[in-house]
């Protein structure tokens, strides 16, 4: 089962009719049952989402700025030329699914949360190479622990010849084809003891991209917080918020600009960020060879206190830049 500590009950569906969005319902059915021709097992008309609601101290139950994934998930299937999901129509899914499978939010102080799972099919019968005339929209749940294993122990990464997309692909929307190009190389790495690889620029492999499924940000000897930009990375919500945690609550400079991987050194504490990854240490890069350590290996002071602050919110123990949390 992989992240998910255990399957829940309900999952949420709702279709298109005539190109257009209906109101969903929930299902215990786990299993989807659709046209050998869909465009999803062909062409891989496919998008997903992920955020998480976590339990706080007093039991109440909140998800973290699901209105970027909301954007992002309309911004991803105009790239693949399917309809948008209605705001009202997104918020059903997660709330009716968050709700009818309560029980199995984690309790708080374990570093446990919901995982939700939104996602987009391009489904019925469609032999050429076109958009599909009808979809899916599923969302379904599970309880999960850490992406990594070991919180926030610093783990070794090693950089890959290949790309997860290309300079003027998909990289920028999560659609499925993305994340089926990284299973290669992040077998190659895991073989050779890594906990995962990082995507370098797909057009001149001189720039971090990616660590993996989740953001890169570094911090420099002067202490600026940098992370990259590309026209190949997932935009981060994580990332994003560490962005303005690190301007507004810990007073630092931040810089979006390349991160050369021959300059790398010029970091003294690396990390990873994602709803998955929330934020994990880079012990080290290893990039043809070389190894570059950051810091003395082991989770750096700021990350710390990033990661102590990003939790934080996420648990309700300290309070969110308005408009973070949704109260369930
Ligand atoms: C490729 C990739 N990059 C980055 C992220 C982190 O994004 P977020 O912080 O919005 O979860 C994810 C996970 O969603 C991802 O799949």
């Amino acid at each position: 089962m992989g992240y998910a500590l255990k399957e829940t009950e309900y999952r949420y569906r709702a279709y298109t009719k005539n190109g257009k969005w209906e109101k969903g319902s929930l299902t215990t059915d786990k299993y989807i049952s659709i046209h050998e021709g869909s465009n999803v097992f062909h062409y891989g008309q496919a998008l997903f989402e992920g955020l998480k609601a976590y339990r706080t101290k007093t039991g109440e139950i909140q998800l973290f700025r699901p209105d970027l994934n909301f954007i992002r998930i309309n911004e991803g299937l105009r790239r693949l030329v399917a309809p948008e999901l209605p705001e009202d129509l997104f918020f059903d899914g997660i709330l009716e699914v968050v709700k009818a499978n309560i029980d199995d939010i984690p309790e708080y102080g374990k570093g446990q949360s919901l995982y939700i799972r939104p996602f987009v099919i391009g489904q019925g019968m469609n032999l050429g190479v076109k958009p599909s005339d009808e979809y899916l929209f599923s969302v379904f749940c599970a309880p999960v622990g850490t992406y990594f294993a070991g919180g926030l122990e610093a783990l070794s990464f090693v950089t890959t010849d290949y790309d997860r997309a290309s300079a003027n692909g998909t990289g920028q929307v999560k659609v499925a084809g993305n994340y089926a190009a990284s299973l290669y190389p992040r077998s190659l790495a895991k073989k050779a003891g890594y906990a995962g690889v990082i995507y370098l620029d797909p057009l001149t492999h001189s720039k971090i991209d990616e660590v993996g499924a989740a953001n890169f940000f570094g911090i420099t000897h002067d202490n600026i917080l940098v992370t990259p930009v590309s026209s190949s990375i997932l935009p981060s919500i994580t990332k994003r918020s560490i962005l303005y945690i690190a301007e507004h609550m810990l007073g630092m400079e931040v810089e979006e600009r390349d991160c050369f991987i021959d300059n790398v050194d010029e970091f003294k504490e690396a990390g990873a960020c994602g709803t998955a990854a929330i934020i994990t240490p880079l012990k080290s890069i290893t990039h043809k060879g070389k190894v570059t350590q950051f810091g003395d290996g082991k989770v750096g002071p700021t990350i710390k206190k990033l990661y102590d602050i990003l939790v934080g919110i996420y648990y309700g123990d300290i309070e969110a830049p308005e408009g973070w949390i949704q109260k369930i």
